[in-house]
């Protein structure tokens, strides 16, 4: 599967000098979804990797599993501190010698800010401070972060650019622009640069099918797999630019090895597609089919949830320009290279 990103064009040209001179990267939130990936491709390309994780949402058995992908060589060059990013001193530790930070660690999902908003702004705003602060003093040399679609908001225009935001629609929502307004800030003030990444509904391997808060892709997956119901919250014509995880990896490794001039900016990162629940539904529904899985039964559709922004597609124009983004899966890809890990799971777990 990583043969499909690190072959690519957008990181082929890359990918020499990356072997030939490996720098020291810091990956926040390394045992969570997007960041074991980012470990998993780093490690892979032969990079010295620190991991900084407090296990809040993320899980060991990512590791291991990255360690058992890339092989015992390369995973001594693997680093991994269990550390919480709301301590200044856990984050100063983490960034000591880095040359690149691509910090992932945030409390994701916009129930969980809902029931819980003074948690997730203490990780996503004080953390996210804590992490920027640690790496400018330290004289990092990139500093990439992981910033999100729900800034868009209330702004109803299609496709999303980067420069046309609205209200933000939840807590989780006014965290995530918080990082981006500290990150423009640093760079008025101290001339530090920070690239933030705005995801749009990122899946793939290792996102976490289980909990409340688990994002819709694993969740139905996990349900359908048990032959369990679903549940589309609304009609099901909610729409979402579904991006599988290798395309958000790449970004973040075309941001940190991008010139100066491309660095302090905002990118979106998606495919530049939308797809709606129900035809996800179908999707998943045929690719299940295609492994011998017969899902028979119909959604169940409940009503809209609190602060979901009805339609979401982005515009990837600028991080296509500035930095080379390329996205290698679109949906139909990325579910078809994401299957046989759900499947593994399940069977795992019996
Ligand atoms: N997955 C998406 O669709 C999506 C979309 C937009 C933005 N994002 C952002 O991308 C980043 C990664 O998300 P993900 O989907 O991989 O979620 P995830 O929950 O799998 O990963 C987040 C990781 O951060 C860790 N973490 C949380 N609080 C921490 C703390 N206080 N100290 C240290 N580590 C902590 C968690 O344990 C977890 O391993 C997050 O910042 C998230 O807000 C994700």
């Amino acid at each position: 599967m990583l043969e499909a990103l690190i072959d690519g064009p957008a990181l082929a040209p890359h990918r020499e000098a990356l072997v030939q001179r490996p720098r020291r990267w810091l990956v926040t939130g390394a045992a969570g979804f997007i960041g074991s990936n980012l470990v998993e491709t780093l490690l892979s390309l032969d990079q010295h990797v620190v991991g900084l994780d407090n296990f809040a949402t993320g899980h060991q058995r990512n590791l291991d599993e990255v360690v058992k992908a890339v092989g015992p060589e390369r995973a001594g060059r693997f680093h991994f501190i269990t550390g919480d990013i709301r301590d200044l001193r856990t984050c100063e530790t983490a960034v000591a010698g880095a040359d690149v930070v691509l910090h992932q660690a945030a409390l994701g999902s916009v129930p969980r800010s809902i029931a819980d908003p003074l948690t997730s702004h203490d990780t996503n705003v004080t953390g996210f401070l804590n992490m920027l602060d640690a790496a400018r003093r330290a004289g990092v040399g990139r500093f990439v972060y992981a910033a999100s679609s729900s800034t868009y908001g209330d702004e109803p225009n299609l496709p999303k650019r980067e420069e046309r935001i609205g209200n933000p629609l939840s807590p989780y929502a006014v965290t995530k622009l918080v990082n981006e307004l500290y990150a423009a800030v640093y760079a008025r003030s101290y001339g530090f640069k920070a690239t933030g990444l705005r995801y749009f509904n990122v899946f793939g391997p290792r996102q976490d099918p289980h909990g409340p808060y688990a994002a819709v892709i694993p969740k139905w997956l996990d349900a359908m797999i048990a032959g369990e119901p679903i549940t589309i919250n609304g009609d099901g014509e909610t729409s979402r630019d579904f991006c599988f995880v290798l395309n958000a990896v790449q970004a973040n490794l075309l941001a940190a090895l991008a010139p100066d001039e491309a660095q302090g900016e905002v990118f979106n990162v998606a495919v530049g597609h939308r797809t709606s629940l129900n035809r996800l539904f179908g999707l998943l529904r045929d690719g299940l089919g295609g492994h011998g899985f017969d899902y028979a039964a119909d959604p169940v559709y409940a009503p809209f949830r609190a602060g979901d922004v009805r339609h979401s597609e982005a515009e990837i124009a600028k991080a296509a320009s500035l930095i080379g983004y390329a996205p290698t899966h679109d949906i139909e890809a990325g579910l078809t290279a994401a299957l046989p890990w759900y499947l593994g799971q399940a069977a795992r777990q019996g």
